[in-house]
């Protein structure tokens, strides 16, 4: 099979409210990502995704969309975004943008129009419709918050769909006009050299046409995603994931297939959906619809070497022959990892996240260590944190700290004396200026495991075997053949344990990468030892170094 570069890629997701503000007004923006590209190819990634930076009224920081194909001056404008481009492309980075199908901002004319005129033209593009008897919503749907789906609109007597806030209405995707507006707005951004897109919400661009009412749930169906009020006590079988869906996901590949060769162009694909067999349908049966439907199985895991194996099989066993699997840890919307695993573990979830099979996403500030933002009360901004404090994702936005000097308290994330949008948070690891000159930071760890990554083909896309290991530690071996059968180790408890069995091969294994970047990582002097929290990449044991050793 040829091998195409989003294969094995690590993107990296930048949060641009967050990177870097360039203009003073405490929010970060395109001449700021600008700007940073040499960190981004000096830490040796791939690709990067851009969270949106369109035209929006920001009530969902951007994912409410008033203009496709403006950037919101608060990012900048579109020639700040060439000029991005073209940089990224120069390092050797592919971009990916946010492609938002599902729902616009109320704001934006299509839905103005929409809403102005029952009989117009765009009253259509939307999903519209009229009261159940009594004048109730037309369906039991909920959002994430937990109030109905519906809003009632008074000066045209109809309900209104929006599976988010209700100033982001659903867009009607039934309607042949919707997608055709939607490929245009894909084509402005594909004409302008975008690799590609992460595709927002993927599973709802495909409802149930007779909108039917969910069924009820007795044990929650999305355990995973955070949610108040009754959004789990539904099965959310017609609310989304319509099979509909995947004409509409061929003809996105067909259109990204049609830019430069086939294949060059891709979609990444958010897709909250944990049955890994229901989820693995994304792929298309014939691997012809999204190109890297996102998996989230290590957001919600268990830190524990018998879920998380236990998880990664599970996905690994549904994803079709051919496909390549793409993996997480932080996101703009969950808690960081290094607090959901705690920092003495974060390491180790870097080098899982970056030694499975296939591709992965590394969110900005995860390279740091960065742990969860405390975020007092009077400066939460998230407007689901606003309305429903438990759902604020503002602990995971919180600024890059790029820089030490006791001069700017905002460590260098806006110019001097500029307030940032949401409180400045430096992880234990320091500042990135002071994790570049530390060989021990989180910051170092992951440039060199970056740069192994790069270096050896059994990382990149070696097959994967999960081995027995001690109580506590996650083992599993690397292997593309040639180079055989690198072990990963990960000590997931905070004791010194042996694995003398994992490694009694001739040559004894190596350690080429380890979590513990200190002489005395409380191992002692045994190196079948792993320290407390220790991962490991070990050298592979090869047939030909055996056979040379037996000569
Ligand atoms: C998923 C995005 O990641 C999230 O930030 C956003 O609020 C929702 N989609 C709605 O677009």
């Amino acid at each position: 099979m040829q091998r195409l570069w989003w294969h094995d890629a690590v993107i990296y997701h930048v949060y641009p409210r967050s990177f870097l503000d360039t203009d003073g007004d405490g929010v970060g923006d395109l001449p700021g990502v600008r700007r940073r590209l040499p960190y981004l190819a000096r830490l040796g990634v791939d690709a990067l995704w851009l969270s949106p930076f369109f035209a929006s009224p920001m009530a969902d920081f951007g994912y409410d969309v008033r203009d496709h194909t403006a950037v919101d001056p608060l990012f900048g404008d579109l020639d700040d975004f060439d000029e991005l481009l073209d940089a990224a492309h120069g390092h050797g980075l592919r971009v990916l943008i946010d492609y938002v199908p599902n729902h616009t901002s109320d704001q934006h004319r299509w839905f103005q129009d929409s809403r102005a005129d029952p009989h117009g033209p765009r009253r259509d593009w939307y999903v519209w419709r009229d009261p159940a008897p009594g004048g109730a919503p037309p369906n039991n749907w909920i959002t994430l918050f937990g109030d109905s789906a519906w809003t009632w609109d008074d000066a045209t007597r109809q309900y209104y769909l929006h599976s988010f806030l209700p100033s982001m209405p659903d867009l009607d995707w039934r309607n042949p006009a919707v997608q055709d507006a939607m490929f245009d707005v894909a084509r402005f951004w594909l004409d302008r050299g975008v690799d590609g897109f992460r595709v927002d919400c993927a599973p709802l661009i495909a409802k149930d046409p007779a909108l039917r009412d969910n069924p009820p749930s007795a044990a929650g169906s999305s355990a995973h995603h955070r949610s108040m009020g009754g959004f789990d006590d539904q099965i959310h079988l017609h609310d989304q994931g319509h099979p509909d869906l995947h004409p509409r996901y061929r003809d996105v590949r067909a259109l990204l297939d049609s830019y430069g060769k086939p294949g060059d162009r891709v979609a990444l694909g958010e897709v909250h959906e944990y049955d890994w067999p229901a989820w693995s349908r994304y792929f298309g049966r014939d691997l012809d619809e999204l190109h890297l439907p996102i998996n989230f199985g290590l957001l919600g895991v268990t830190w524990q070497p018998q879920a998380i194996g236990g998880t990664i099989r599970a996905i690994l066993d549904a994803v079709p022959a051919g496909a390549t699997v793409t993996w997480v840890m932080g996101s703009h919307d969950d808690p960081r990892v290094a607090s959901r695993v705690g920092p003495s573990q974060a390491a180790n979830a870097m080098l899982l996240l970056l030694t499975l099979p296939g591709t992965a996403i590394l969110y900005n500030g995860d390279e740091l260590g960065m742990p969860d933002a405390a975020v007092p009360p009077d400066r939460i901004r998230d407007p689901w944190g606003l309305r429903t404090p438990a759902l604020s994702r503002d602990h995971a936005r919180s600024p890059m700290p790029w820089s030490s000097h006791s001069d700017s308290p905002s460590a260098g994330f806006t110019p001097t004396g500029v307030e940032p949008w949401l409180p400045i948070t430096i992880p234990p690891g320091g500042t990135v200026q002071a994790q570049e000159a530390d060989r021990t930071s989180p910051l170092s760890f992951t440039r060199d495991l970056l740069a192994l990554r790069r270096t050896t083909a059994a990382l990149r896309r070696g097959t994967i075997a999960f081995l027995d290991a001690p109580d506590g530690v996650l083992a599993y071996t690397r292997s593309d053949g040639s180079e055989a059968d690198l072990l990963i180790t990960l000590n997931l408890t905070d004791l010194p344990v042996p694995i003398d069995r994992l490694l009694s091969q001739r040559p004894p294994r190596e350690r080429l990468l380890s979590t513990a970047r200190t002489a005395d990582a409380g191992r002692g002097a045994d190196p079948t030892v792993l320290a407390p929290g220790e991962g490991v990449v070990w050298s592979a044991e090869t047939r030909g170094q055996t056979d040379r050793q037996d000569g």
